[in-house]
């Protein structure tokens, strides 16, 4: 797994002609290198020959029979663990610190953030390019679940907390049922946890100051069946597989495709 500081990309890198050109599905190796040999094949405008030749997909230009080739780019998937004090937008036209300082952008780009947090909320923020699957999980009919930690002023009593689950009228409108439970108790405050399935802007800080105990410190943890684990903050790592495979599970029907 993939972890931390962008490193080069091993789809980037040189490789040799015919292997680009059977990568990018054009004919097999063997193939490849009999329209090589034909002369079909041009890199930046030259006929190129030579079995050794080597392109760099992320500059060259290669052409067969005067068509462009290209391979496909597999989507990304990854996740930060957002610091505070730091914008969700991959750009600040003040100059503020944004969340592209913190992830691969150069080696991969189209990367943008799946939603955001809010400029003090820490935690679990999914990045990917493919737009796709992004727009299903901020989709309000798929209410992805999202879980945040919040240290909360005072201790909800069982009535706040049955306030919070069933719904709480903010000027936006009332908000869909949630799940919340106390964690611990520390000093004058209470950690709690809570589940959402909507998202919001600010949507869990104006819920706990409507029950009259504002959120003094926000993180999410999870963002539907991904989970932020123990991920330092301001360290990105790539989602496995079975994470890729879990989120796109969460947001397809059974009977439909869309
Ligand atoms: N709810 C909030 O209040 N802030 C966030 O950043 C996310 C959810």
């Amino acid at each position: 797994m993939n972890v931390g500081v962008p490193g080069p990309d091993a789809q980037v890198v040189p490789m040799r002609l015919q292997r680009f050109l059977a990568r990018a599905g054009v004919a097999s190796r063997r193939g490849s290198e009999s329209l090589m040999s034909a002369g079909r094949v041009r890199v930046n405008g030259a006929v190129v020959t030579e079995m050794g030749a080597k392109v760099d997909p992320a500059v060259d230009v290669v052409e067969v029979d005067g068509r462009v080739v290209t391979i496909a780019k597999s989507p990304v998937y990854l996740m930060l663990h957002k610091p505070r004090s730091v914008m969700t937008t991959m750009k600040d036209p003040e100059g503020r610190l944004t969340v592209a300082e913190y992830v691969p952008v150069g080696e991969h780009p189209g990367l943008f953030p799946v939603g955001r947090l809010d400029y003090d909320t820490t935690g679990l923020l999914l990045f990917t390019t493919d737009g796709e699957l992004a727009h299903r999980l901020l989709h309000p009919r798929r209410k992805v679940p999202k879980t945040y930690r919040a240290l909360v002023d005072g201790r909800p009593d069982r009535a706040a907390i049955t306030a919070l689950e069933r719904g709480i009228d903010l000027d936006d409108g009332p908000t869909a049922p949630a799940q919340v439970d106390e964690v611990e108790a520390v000093g004058p405050r209470t950690l709690m946890e809570i589940t959402i399935t909507e998202g919001r802007k600010r949507q869990v800080r104006r819920m706990f100051s409507a029950v009259g105990h504002p959120v003094i410190e926000l993180e999410r943890v999870s963002f539907g069946p991904v989970r932020l684990g123990d991920l330092a903050p301001g360290r990105w790592r790539m989602l496995s597989d079975s994470e890729v495979a879990a989120l796109r599970d969460a947001v397809t029907d059974a009977r439909t495709e869309d």
